[in-house]
């Protein structure tokens, strides 16, 4: 980073990360603090020990500082953000399997629209950052949205496997980062002072035959059900091809000097297995 840790040369920097008992941001303070940031940090419940027990571990990296702070309550945020050198918008309600399956999609759509026109209007400098599926580990211990959803296929979960179909289905392929990467894109594009606009972040762009091929051979001990994407399967499964039919790029991202650590199955999925069985997702 371009300030270190201060001794009086130099300042160390502040950055806001808003949803602190989430998944990414979790993952993210960890990044900030080990890079020399001071943090400030939003959640809804500062008093929800359980929830936020990895903000106080965190907090042994480096100055952390909890707010409190709701989306729906206008200027709540203005506490944390106020004095930053970056403010990093994480938080936000995330429904994977909502009645419309086109709701969340849309949401991000209009935020986005949203958070342009804001910056615009008030002369803030916005960069934005738009993860594929995220997968990997995180300090946050709780419900995580995208972390069931990758390990369906080995959990067994319908719902969370349908949502990942789901995907395939709209986007073409199951676009795929690993949360380091999600995490050094962020503060790669903050601290890079030529960065402008959107950048995609995707480490790889398999299919869902692939994924289940790969978990199957890798961990034989979950049962995978392989036949689910079968030829002489169910008709609403068979239309699931073995190459992606659309790849999502970022190269907008790399020719900007970004360099991606985790761009194959086996790099991705990594530790996330072990943190699904950490979490409850799978059994041991
Ligand atoms: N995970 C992925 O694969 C993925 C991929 C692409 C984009 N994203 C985006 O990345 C962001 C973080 O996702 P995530 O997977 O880390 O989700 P997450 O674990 O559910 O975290 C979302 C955070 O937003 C907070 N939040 C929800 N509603 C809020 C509100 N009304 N006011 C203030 N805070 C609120 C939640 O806080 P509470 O603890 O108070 O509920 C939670 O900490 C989201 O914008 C998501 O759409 C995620």
């Amino acid at each position: 980073m371009a300030a270190a840790a201060g001794d009086g040369a130099t300042r160390r920097k502040t950055a806001c990360v808003t949803g602190g008992s989430g998944y990414i941001a979790s993952a993210l303070i960890k990044m900030l603090l080990e890079k020399g940031y001071a943090v400030k940090t939003t959640v809804r419940n500062p008093d929800d020990a359980e929830k936020n027990a990895h903000l106080k571990a965190l907090a042994a990296l480096g100055p952390l500082e909890v707010f409190r702070a709701d989306l729906s309550e206008e200027g709540s945020f203005d506490h944390a953000v106020a004095g930053c050198d970056y403010a990093f918008l994480v938080a936000a309600p995330v429904a994977l399997m909502p009645e419309n399956p086109e709701a969340y999609s849309v949401s991000k759509v209009l935020v986005e629209k949203a958070a342009c026109a804001f910056a615009e209007e008030n002369g803030v400098s916005l960069v934005t950052v738009c993860p594929a599926v995220t997968v990997g580990e995180a300090p946050a211990a709780n419900d995580l949205t995208s972390v069931g959803t990758i390990l369906s296929l080995l959990s067994g979960d319908d719902a969370y496997a349908g949502a990942l179909e789901h995907i395939e289905r709209a986007t073409g392929s199951i676009p795929m980062v690993h949360i380091d990467d999600v995490c050094r894109a962020e503060i790669f594009v903050a601290e890079e002072e030529a960065a402008s606009g959107r950048y995609i972040v995707c480490g790889l762009n398999p299919t869902v035959v692939e994924i289940a091929r790969f978990l199957a051979a890798k961990y034989p001990q979950y049962k995978v059900n392989t036949d689910r994407y079968a030829p002489m399967s169910w008709p609403w499964f068979r239309d699931f091809p073995e190459k992606p039919r659309v790849c999502i790029s970022s190269a907008k991202l790399v020719k900007e000097g970004f360099e991606y650590k985790y761009n194959n199955l086996d790099g991705i999925y990594g530790s996330v297995v072990e943190y699904g069985r950490a979490l409850g997702i799978l059994p041991y």
